[in-house]
């Protein structure tokens, strides 16, 4: 009963966090576009407008220059949709990978920690980031976009490699991609919005705002931006066990972080009229390397014949706890995702998620909680590549 309802408030904070995450990026995107598009105009007080039509309507947006000449009655605000991004993401985190510690953070192969130990280390990850993050940009270091941006860069990597020799994979993923949502919405709560409530006070009081609350908007809003693709990759990577689960899996972090922000770097320079080919270029191109770099390899000498009872035997002990109709492992309902492995018809129809899921990378057994070999992979991997028989 318990894991049914774990279940469903998993389901509905999943969906939530879609949602609301969808209602911000879209924003964020809409309004760097909107920014990027503006065309000069002969007013003198704007910075420029915009036609544009959408769902059976017209649409005529003006960007002032600094501050319009009288505050409007109803002034909309972006900010409930970031700060619900990370509300509905802290509890989907703690859901997952805190309370399911054992099968989702922890990999004793990685290092053994305690579950206590574990979660504290997650959520300082988080604390810890952030504040070097802001020491960073109130730092020298900010003055020059270039220096910061490669500051931040290694500082990231640094992290993406960090978390990958602490938690399994798939935990160290969620992380990078936690702390990196964390700061953004950090960058809303802290900067941005009250940067702009002190611009609209300002004018309310008749006094020209402080420029300066303009300018640390503009800077986190950027960050933000290039933010964004690396932070999507990781909340679905936990569906690609070949870019968590293997022995590279920090390289992934580190060149998917690189291939995000050129690509965004390469969209916002095309909102503004000129799009040189070398942001998607050298980010496409470094995908393509880290692909070939990772590949598997198809040496013939793997493909021996190998005796399926020897593979039935290996999945009966370090599967079917899990991928049964009935599972034993505590507080499960059902087989996960509904793969089941009791038969082995079933197994060979999963042989290519079997590949993937144990071979390519190691996210199953989870944690390696059923202790499966070395030899034991090497044997499912033969047996798969030489055609998965069952005989
Ligand atoms: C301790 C329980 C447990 C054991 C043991 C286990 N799994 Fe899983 N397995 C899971 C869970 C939980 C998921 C769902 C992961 C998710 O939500 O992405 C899963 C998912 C899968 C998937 C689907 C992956 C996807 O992205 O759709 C495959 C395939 C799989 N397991 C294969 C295996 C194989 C092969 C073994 C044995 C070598 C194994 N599992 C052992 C718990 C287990």
């Amino acid at each position: 009963m318990e894991a049914y309802l774990v279940d469903w408030l998993s389901l509905l904070l999943r969906w939530a966090h879609l949602v609301v995450g969808i209602a911000w990026i879209g924003a964020s995107f809409y309004f760097i576009w909107l920014d990027n598009h503006l065309e000069p105009s002969a007013d003198p007080k704007l910075s420029g407008d915009l036609w544009a039509v959408h769902g059976g309507g017209f649409y005529h947006a003006e960007k002032f220059k600094g501050a319009p000449p009288q505050m409007p009655a109803r002034l909309h605000w972006f900010k409930w949709e970031a700060y619900w991004t990370w509300i509905t993401g802290f509890f989907l985190l703690v859901l997952v990978y805190y309370a399911g510690a054992e099968l989702y953070l922890i990999d004793p192969s990685v290092m053994p920690l305690s579950k206590p130990v574990a979660i504290s280390i997650g959520i300082g990850s988080l604390i810890i980031s952030l504040v070097v993050y802001e020491a960073i940009c109130r730092s020298p270091l900010a003055e020059d976009d270039a220096v910061l941006g490669s500051v931040m860069f290694l500082l990231l990597a640094a992290a993406a490699w960090g978390l990958c020799q602490v938690f399994g994979g798939r935990g160290a993923f969620i992380h990078y991609g936690a702390l990196l949502g964390t700061i953004m919405v950090a960058n809303v709560a802290h900067i941005i919005i009250p940067g702009q409530r002190r611009m609209v006070e300002a004018l309310a009081a008749g006094r020209a705002p402080d420029p300066k609350d303009g300018a640390a908007g503009k800077q986190r809003s950027v960050h933000n931006t290039y933010f964004t693709l690396p932070v999507l990759f990781t909340m679905i990577s936990s569906h690609y066990a070949f870019t968590f689960g293997g022995r590279w899996n920090w390289l992934v972090l580190v060149a998917l972080t690189l291939t995000g922000g050129l690509i965004r770097v390469w969209f916002v320079m095309r909102h503004k009229g000129r799009a040189p080919a070398w942001p998607v270029v050298t980010g496409l191109g470094l995908i393509i390397v880290l692909g070939i770099f990772m590949s598997p390899g198809t040496e013939k000498s793997l493909q021996s014949e190998v005796k399926f009872h020897a593979v039935k035997s290996i999945i009966d002990a370090r599967c079917l706890g899990c991928h049964a109709p009935k599972p034993t492992f505590q507080g499960l309902n059902e087989a996960p995702k509904g793969v089941l492995l009791d038969t082995p018809e079933r197994i060979r129809a999963q042989a290519s998620m079997i590949y993937s899921q144990t071979v390519i990378g190691k996210a199953m057994p989870p944690g390696n909680l059923t202790q499966m070999t070395v030899e034991e992979r090497a044997l499912l991997e033969r047996w798969i590549r030489g055609g998965a028989k069952l005989d």
